[in-house]
């Protein structure tokens, strides 16, 4: 099977105004990363449905990261198979969009103009604005439009990189723990954010956390990866928004921590 490389689509200025979110559907299959004679990935299966929410979890160096980075194009796989099928048709590239654990705002543009740098070039002024303050509102934070990002709190400056990564309406969303280096509060109220933003916009998300827990309260679905394969690929059949404290969660999580540290439960 050969491996498709996979280039970050561009939006094209004309469509902006009208697209709205399609999100994408994506499988994978044999898919192979090696980095010399590091074996990362080894022969990863997984078909994600157009518009499902999962989260990736696994031990630190088990190849969280390249397989989002193989998804986003950024990464060419060593061998295997992926595919995304969009409103296009199959094959067709979607656009793709990636959000940090750092934000990766740029100081000296505005908090607007750094949402605008997520619609690309050559986007009128008048769309990019429309654009660029609907998201911002999305985020809550169209107060912030014209701060600089120095003024900003950690998660204000994570909202942020949240808006320029959805501003131009995304199929699928990855996520390299975004969370990771906000405080628990400020962390609970960015996963109802981010909860509620996909529920609205409809994309396919795939997010890298080390939070069982966050992954159990965002995620449709999760899998474990350890030592570049999937071991577990649990579904969480819980309607959204959930709650915190819901045992149900609590007993999925024990069944995900189990299988990151390798134990085996009945
Ligand atoms: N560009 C690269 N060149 C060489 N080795 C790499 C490269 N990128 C990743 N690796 C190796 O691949 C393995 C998996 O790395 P990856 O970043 O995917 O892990 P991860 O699961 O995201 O870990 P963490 O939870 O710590 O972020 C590691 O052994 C890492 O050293
Ligand atoms: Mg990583």
């Amino acid at each position: 099977m050969s491996a498709i490389a996979i280039d970050r689509p561009r939006t094209e200025s004309a469509n902006i105004a009208s697209q709205i979110a399609s999100a994408a559907a994506i499988h994978i299959k044999g898919l192979e990363k090696s980095f010399g004679n590091n074996r990362v990935l080894r022969g990863i299966d997984l078909d994600i449905p157009a518009g499902q929410f999962v989260a990736v979890i696994g031990k630190s160096g088990c190849g969280k990261s390249t397989l989002l980075r193989i998804l986003m194009g950024l990464e060419e796989p060593s061998a295997g198979y992926l595919r995304f099928d969009t409103a296009e048709g199959s094959d067709a590239q979607p656009n793709t969009r990636i959000v940090f654990q750092e934000p990766r705002l740029l100081p000296w543009f505005s908090v607007a103009d750094n949402v605008a740098v997520g619609l690309g070039e050559g986007v009128p002024q008048d769309i990019s604005r429309r654009e660029t303050v609907s998201v911002l509102s999305e985020v809550q934070l169209a107060e912030k439009a014209g701060e600089w990002p120095s003024s900003l709190s950690g998660g204000q400056k994570q909202r942020v990189a949240l808006a320029r990564a959805l501003v131009s309406k995304p199929g699928i969303l990855a996520l390299d723990e975004p969370l990771g280096a906000l405080d628990a509060l400020t962390r609970i109220s960015m996963q109802e954010l981010l909860n509620r933003v996909w529920r609205e916009l409809g994309f396919t998300a795939v997010l890298v956390t080390h939070d069982v827990s966050e992954a159990v309260h965002l995620a449709d679905r999760v899998v474990v990866l350890d030592e570049g394969r999937i071991v577990l690929d649990l579904d969480i059949p819980h309607p959204h928004p959930r709650h915190h404290g819901n045992p149900a969660l609590a007993e999925l999580e024990g069944q995900l921590l189990a299988a990151i540290l390798g134990e085996t439960r009945s």
